[in-house]
């Protein structure tokens, strides 16, 4: 057996990737995991590798600080992003341990969504939007109904809840939407400082752009950066991009590293902007950024390719269609980063091939995530991989031996094809017939992921898109003003490293 000890911290859909991804290794490692819940497959993983599953909260650093020292692992792999806010990882490489995960310092990136802003226009990063933080509620409220046009945001991550859009653009309408934004900004202020004692400022309020939205995952040893294959997630809850959003319904990839709404170029550019952000928060912290890094995207008319937000880990359900994308040791890339040895490291890719990953769902989320809790999940695994898809389990718990939902996406099928993703679409949806509960609950999930109709949409906006920043370019145009009531013409230079002058 191995030597090789892995442990990983976390136990949703996003762990049990990654353990599948890990146990492919040529390694063999053994793999341990701890989390609070038990998700089945991640257990049969530790169980087949010679491995074991603790129980312990990922967020609590005393927690996995005693299961690294009873394993002594190799390499330890942080799944989710609250254990690097809540220093996990700064406790375990104090002691010793190689961790592939970047510091809770660092982790900023994605916790404070008005550091990453600032970090942007202060090293003059492409693809950045006009913003401002507030921690004063009222302040807040004001603001949001004097620019209209904009996105009201928790500034702290917020487990993908909070976010709201503001955009209307119809005369008579406008003056509503902006009293809606007002009241809007100042409830979710108060629900971000009741629950959040992290973080100084409680809002950001920013520039609402529009086109199509892209994640690119990439991993960093601080110095050397590798680009996964870009991948599209899909938010809200219904087929048609309808409904509220969610962690992620599903997600396409392939074929290669881009996607066909999304050129080579468009894919380079957006790996510069995540490389030029390691950098500037090399400069800024004075501290290598060492994990996963990625860049949830917008192809906009203004950049071309802007930053929507960073995640300081994988996407869920992102790193599902991975399973079927990398062809190198994704143990040794991991392992590779976190030792500070990634430039030795060659990635080798499936180049053609089609993924679709779709999430199931209990009805009620993720507006009403009681009622869709503790319903009994049915799983009819080995009619699912006849048809060559992979299962990944997330919002379950195995109790006395029966798989109930805990009232978020209870677990994704990926499928693949070569064929294009209407096939693998298609595929996804005949596996989601073997999926379903004992007590007759029911399922959701987004037929529309991976179709064709739904592709051409992205075409079309994309294109659109691409011509309008693509004559920008080439104009040089770099300077955008706005009408703010109240404020009058306010101008912003993109030539310059501060968000707002008026
Ligand atoms: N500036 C923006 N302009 C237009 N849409 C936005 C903007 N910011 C966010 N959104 C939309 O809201 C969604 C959620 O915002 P995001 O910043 O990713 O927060 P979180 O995922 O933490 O909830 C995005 O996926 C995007 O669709
Ligand atoms: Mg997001």
């Amino acid at each position: 057996m191995s030597k090789f000890r892995v442990l990983i911290v976390g136990g949703g859909a996003r762990e049990h990737a990654l353990t599948l991804l890990v146990s492919k290794s040529r390694l063999e490692p053994r793999i341990f995991v701890v989390s609070s819940n038990i998700n089945p497959g991640i257990l049969r993983l530790c169980k087949s590798s010679g491995g074991k599953y603790l129980r312990g909260k990922p967020t609590n650093p005393e927690d996995v600080l005693k299961a690294a020292k009873e394993i002594s692992p190799d390499l330890i792999i942080i799944g989710p992003e609250e254990p690097l806010f809540s220093r996990v990882t700064d406790v375990l490489r104090n002691d010793g341990f190689v961790v592939f995960g970047p510091s809770s310092r660092t982790s900023l990136i994605e916790k404070d969504k008005g550091f990453a802003r600032n970090l942007m226009w202060k090293y003059k990063i492409p693809g950045r939007l006009r913003y401002k933080t507030f921690t004063d509620p009222e302040e807040a409220a004001e603001y949001a109904k004097a620019s209209g046009d904009s996105v009201v945001k928790p500034a702290r991550q917020a487990g993908g809840r909070g976010v709201r859009v503001f955009g209307e653009t119809a005369e008579h309408l406008s003056r509503i939407a902006r009293e809606a934004a007002a009241t809007y900004t100042k409830r979710l202020a108060e629900m971000i400082m009741r629950k959040y004692k992290d973080i100084e400022s409680s809002i950001i309020v920013e520039e609402r752009v529009e086109g199509v939205e892209y994640t690119l995952m990439t991993v960093t040893d601080g110095n050397t950066l590798i680009s996964l294959p870009v991948v599209e997630d899909h938010p809200h809850l219904y087929p048609w991009d309808l409904g509220p959003e969610t962690g992620g319904m599903g997600s396409i990839s392939g074929p290669s590293f881009v996607l066909p709404f999304i050129t080579e170029e468009e894919f380079k550019e957006s790996t510069k902007i995540v490389k030029m952000t390691i950098k500037s928060l090399l400069n800024e912290l004075k501290e290598k950024y060492v994990g996963a890094i990625s860049g949830q995207m917008m192809l906009t008319s203004f950049w071309g390719p802007t930053l929507i937000e960073y995640y300081a880990r994988f996407g869920d359900p992102e790193i599902g269609n991975l399973l079927f994308m990398i062809k190198s040791d994704f143990l040794e890339l991991l392992d590779s980063a976190a030792r500070g040895k990634l430039s030795s490291y060659k990635l080798e890719i499936n180049d053609n091939i089609y993924v679709v990953n779709k999430a199931i769902a209990p009805e009620g989320y993720p507006l009403e995530r009681e009622k869709a809790k503790g319903h009994p999940i049915s799983v009819n695994e080995g009619e699912i991989r006849k048809l060559g898809c992979e299962i990944l389990y997330g919002g379950v718990n195995l109790v006395d031996g029966e798989l109930l939902t805990t009232g978020s996406r209870a677990l994704e099928i990926v499928c693949s094809s070569e064929k294009g993703f209407e096939d693998a679409s298609a595929l996804a949806e005949k596996a989601i017939n073997y999926v379903s509960t004992y007590d007759g609950y029911r399922l959701i999930h987004r037929w529309d992921i991976g179709a064709h109709s739904h592709i051409k949409i992205r075409l079309r906006k994309a294109r659109l898109a691409r011509l309008a920043y693509t004559r920008r370019r080439a104009k040089g145009l770099l300077m955008v003003y706005d009408w703010i009531p109240g404020k009058g013409l306010v101008f912003f230079d993109y030539s310059s490293s501060k968000s707002l002058s008026s």
